[in-house]
């Protein structure tokens, strides 16, 4: 049987470090926090965690916009802490994955302050200045071109004004930027998400971007010349070369603005090993649910990842709204359920953020509380994301379990009855139903390595098969308040199916009728029918 590779088969689990755990009473989560949760990872039958940035910042953008790459926050802990995370994850059998912002500094980085500091300074050049603008915006919003009177130059940023942007293309910043991969493979991190790695390069000669239709400035322009360039396929190839110069290392691209096909390309043998495809959150304001786009999301980056390209699932991140704020009513949990059941049984490496396997919703903030620069711009048009970075919600007590002071940002009024020790207790709960089905794709390797398979269903349900050598895992999921009479093409006879798991608990689990936002998941070992080309649903 063909090895268990913990970034392909396992789950991953993204810990917002600060406000995951606090060890020490300052309101802000620290590696000493996240030590004391590990045993609650492996209950919850985690492979790996990544650790949002927890290097030195000023925080303009929390922790993104960083001053040392090789050092701890000291509001997280120190260097030794960090090795004892390491050496800890390591004995809890799972692995740990950095954040690796590289795409720009914080303007207090000792890089920029040089390069700021005058024309001639040798490290000028390290990053991206200009006499004059090209029309180019920053995402944050305005401008990419800050002037700097000092050296009556203007720098460009993709993000905020304090997070200039690097010059990968000068052969020292590309070296000095290796070298920080390579200090933290030697301290025995397993991998690295890769901060809006498509955006490293950026046109040589400055073209404007061509203009389009959209709402604010940055979307008013294709990104055609500050994305995507074809300097970024040999430094993914000489980045490959230097994780497999160590044994079973991983890197996982951040695609920004570009399209799922886009980030298929980034990945392969001699290039990365995944890149996020955010099938399932398109966009930061509107957030299509049903099983008919669902599907249509599925069966895309099915076609876009295959063969050696594999893809990753992702619902939740500290840049979205979570899941349930996106998808649930009020505190019922079924779409929440739903959502995660896809997470779990869709071919691909699935990427759960801390707190959702509770279903933690939105935190509710009036605007002087909002600390996220672009919510700080854009309000009330777009709130920014600390909604989705609020403590987790451990217990019932005043801090909800995360912290003995008042955090950092304040904790989701529901957390007295939404918790870990609350759902702990409850078998129906989000928590035990997310820590089933993760034992179940341990199991089961048709669930995790098994071919996808999508078969035609009534209107307001979506059912599809895994299928390995020797077993088919059917997955039937209603989406709706009705019951449902499902009729299926491949796979209808019931008494060939063993129930693995459903949330009906469940009389009717051989029977082919759904009742309300049931979800049904089935074994077969027998040979799988052949299923017809293109099912469609039916309306
Ligand atoms: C993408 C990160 O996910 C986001 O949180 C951050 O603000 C930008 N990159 C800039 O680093």
């Amino acid at each position: 049987m063909e090895k268990y590779l913990w970034w392909r088969d396992g789950v991953i689990y993204q810990i917002y470090p600060r406000s995951f755990m606090d060890s020490n009473g300052d309101g802000l989560g620290d590696l000493q926090g996240i030590l004391s949760r590990l045993d609650y990872l492996v209950e919850l039958g985690i492979d790996a965690i990544w650790l949002s940035p927890i290097y030195p910042s000023p925080d303009a953008d929390f922790g993104y916009d960083v001053t040392d790459h090789t050092a701890i926050d000291p509001r997280f802990g120190t260097l030794a802490d960090f090795d004892q995370l390491v050496a800890e994850t390591h004995r809890h059998g799972m692995h740990i994955i950095l954040d690796m912002v590289m795409n720009h500094t914080s303007d207090q980085h000792a890089w920029f302050r040089e390069s700021r500091s005058s024309r001639d300074n040798p490290k000028r050049d390290w990053y991206l200045w200009r006499d004059r603008p090209n029309n180019w915006e920053a995402s944050f919003g305005g401008r990419a071109w800050e002037y700097d009177r000092t050296s009556a130059q203007y720098y460009y940023h993709m993000f905020l004004k304090e997070q200039p942007d690097l010059n990968w293309r000068n052969p020292q910043v590309r070296k000095a930027q290796l070298e920080v991969f390579r200090f933290w493979l030697e301290r025995g991190v397993d991998g690295f998400r890769l901060d809006v790695f498509n955006m490293y390069f950026k046109d040589a000669a400055f073209r404007d971007n061509p203009r389009q239709f959209g709402l604010r400035g940055f979307n008013r322009q294709k990104h055609v010349y500050d994305c995507d360039q074809p300097e970024m396929l040999p430094l993914t190839q000489e980045l490959r070369a230097m994780l497999d110069s160590y044994p079973e290392r991983y890197a996982v691209g951040e695609i920004f603005l570009s399209p799922t096909g886009r980030a298929a390309e980034y990945i392969g043998d001699q290039k990365l090993h995944a890149a996020f495809s955010f099938d399932f959150t398109a966009s930061e304001l509107f957030f299509p649910w049903s099983p008919a786009w669902v599907r249509k999301q599925i069966e895309r980056r099915e076609a876009l990842f295959a063969g050696e390209r594999w893809p990753t699932t992702v619902f939740a991140n500290h840049d979205l709204p979570r899941t349930a704020s996106r998808y649930c009513r009020g505190e019922d949990d079924a779409q929440a359920k739903l959502a995660m059941t896809l997470l779990l049984t869709l071919r691909g490496t699935p990427f759960l953020y801390y707190g959702e396997e509770i279903g933690m919703r939105d935190v509710p903030l009036r605007r002087e509380e909002i600390q996220d620069p672009p919510g700080k711009r854009y309000w009330p048009f777009y709130k920014g994301r600390d909604g989705c970075r609020a403590p987790m919600q451990w217990d019932g007590s005043e801090y909800a379990g995360f912290s003995t002071v008042k955090p950092w940002l304040r904790v989701h009024p529901d957390h007295f009855q939404r918790n870990l020790a609350a759902q702990r207790s409850n078998p129906d709960s989000l928590f035990n139903w997310t820590r089933k089905l993760i034992a179940l794709r341990k199991e089961i390797p048709a669930l995790r390595k098994g071919e996808f398979v999508s078969l035609a269903s009534p209107s307001g349900t979506l059912v599809y098969q895994r299928r390995s050598a020797g077993q088919t895992v059917q997955v039937m999921l209603n989406f709706t308040r009705k019951p449902i009479q499902l009729q299926i093409e491949a796979g209808a006879e019931p008494e060939k199916w063993t129930p693995l798991l459903s949330t009906g608990f469940h009389e009717n689990s051989r029977s082919w009728i759904l009742k309300p936002n049931e979800i049904v998941v089935l074994l077969s070992t027998q040979p799988a029918p052949p299923v017809k080309a293109s099912p469609q649903e039916k309306r």
